[in-house]
């Protein structure tokens, strides 16, 4: 079986790729680095090609190419047996700044790959990579209050699919992606092909090239370490949910594997991907835990709020647990933490010495 991962030296192409290499598929991985391109030498995704070794094992191949290019992906799409369809502009404050070039990637890129799909190669999943910000500023309508270091919720938990996703500001980026998750859904409902969309929530690990435009907790984890200063946008209450590339990889995997019709018989399902509760964490939380865990003081100061940002987040996956009970979430926010911090002192060559490994398991019981 052989699997078309586009944007796959990316932080989810590369968990992917490793994902479906180990479960013994081939992979096409699909990447031009136009990541480099749009946020420079540090956003580049070349360094996870040098440094990754799931890109030098056989059955691995990575072709350079642009997701628009219609000549090159039609002969991947062909030889296929899956499509993974990650490439994207990934950053909302980014589209802001290259609304077309956005809307030319994520929304124009998504509609021609299942097209070329619906001609080519009908029947094989797509796995559409989504994204939370399709709800737009949704989520800052309802009511929050401050407990302790963070924001919690009044009067519910975490948002599923049934948030709605217009009468909201959103940035070009979640009008691309919205555009493209409408686009993943239209193709399984009126023409029965095996899609799904994934709305990630903040997808994190240590192969995201984290640049101030996205990527925030491997950004501000390496802020911390390099005593570079940090912009908190808009309040450090802020939450997010944080969920492991690995994890989203098995989500995937598990989609591709076994594609679902929703209960009145039809492909196209979204479904929200995040960390939920057990690994939200909030802007100031995260500088106590980067804190403990490094001894490091991160410089900080408030910004201005960015454009259309969630004030608080968490994902309900109850839809994805359901369709697929065996999936379970791997990692928690000690291991992730643990694990992009260790990346850093490394690669940068760092004096710092990883404490407290286990701290939310301390500070959550
Ligand atoms: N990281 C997150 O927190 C997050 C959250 C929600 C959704 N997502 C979505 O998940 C997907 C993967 O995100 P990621 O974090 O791995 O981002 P990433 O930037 O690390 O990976 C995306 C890859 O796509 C490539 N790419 C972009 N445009 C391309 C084009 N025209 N042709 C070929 N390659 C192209 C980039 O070079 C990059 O390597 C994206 O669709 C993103 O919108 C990410």
């Amino acid at each position: 079986m052989k699997v078309m991962i586009t944007g796959g030296t990316g932080l989810i192409g590369s968990a992917c790729c490793k994902h479906f290499a180990d479960k013994g598929w081939e992979v096409v991985a699909v990447d031009n680095n136009t990541r480099g391109v749009l946020f420079g030498k540090d956003g580049s995704n070349r360094q996870n090609v040098e440094e990754d070794d799931v890109f030098s094992r056989d059955g691995v191949e990575l072709v350079e190419a642009d997701v628009r290019d219609e000549k090159v992906m039609k002969e991947i799409v062909e030889r296929v047996d899956a499509i993974v369809h990650l490439a994207a502009q990934p950053s909302h404050p980014k589209s802001l700044e290259i609304p077309l070039e956005d809307f030319q990637i994520n929304a124009w890129g998504t509609l021609q790959l299942l097209e070329l799909a619906r001609q080519h190669n009908h029947d094989i999943p797509f796995a559409f990579m989504s994204t939370n910000k399709v709800y737009g500023d949704y989520p800052n309508y309802f009511n929050y209050r401050v407990v302790g270091r963070r924001y919690e919720p009044v009067g519910f938990e975490s948002f599923d699919e049934t948030l709605p996703i217009d009468r909201c500001g959103h940035t070009p980026f979640g009008c691309s992606k919205a555009a493209a998750d409408l686009y993943a859904q239209e193709y399984g409902i009126n023409y029965g092909m095996k899609t799904a969309t994934f709305r990630g929530g903040c997808l994190t690990g240590k192969n995201s090239r984290a640049v101030e435009l996205h990527g925030y907790l491997p950004y501000i984890v390496r802020c911390g370490l390099t005593g570079k200063h940090y912009n908190v946008y808009g309040g450090g209450y802020r939450v997010r949910d944080q969920i492991h590339s690995s994890d989203v990889a098995g989500v995937i995997y598990s989609f591709v594997d076994r594609p679902k019709k929703n209960q009145i018989g039809l492909y196209g399902t979204p479904y929200n991907l995040g960390g939920e509760r057990i690994n939200s964490v909030s802007i100031f939380e995260t500088i106590d835990a980067i804190e403990a865990k490094t001894g490091k003081k991160l410089d900080w100061s408030e910004a201005a709020e960015r454009e259309s940002d969630h004030i608080w987040w968490i994902s309900d996956m109850g839809r994805f647990k359901a369709d697929y009970p065996n999936w379970k979430m791997t990692k928690d926010l000690d291991f992730i933490f643990n694990e992009i911090i260790e990346y850093y002192v490394k690669r940068e060559k760092l004096k710092v010495e990883v404490k407290d490994m286990a701290y939310f398991k301390r500070v959550r019981v």
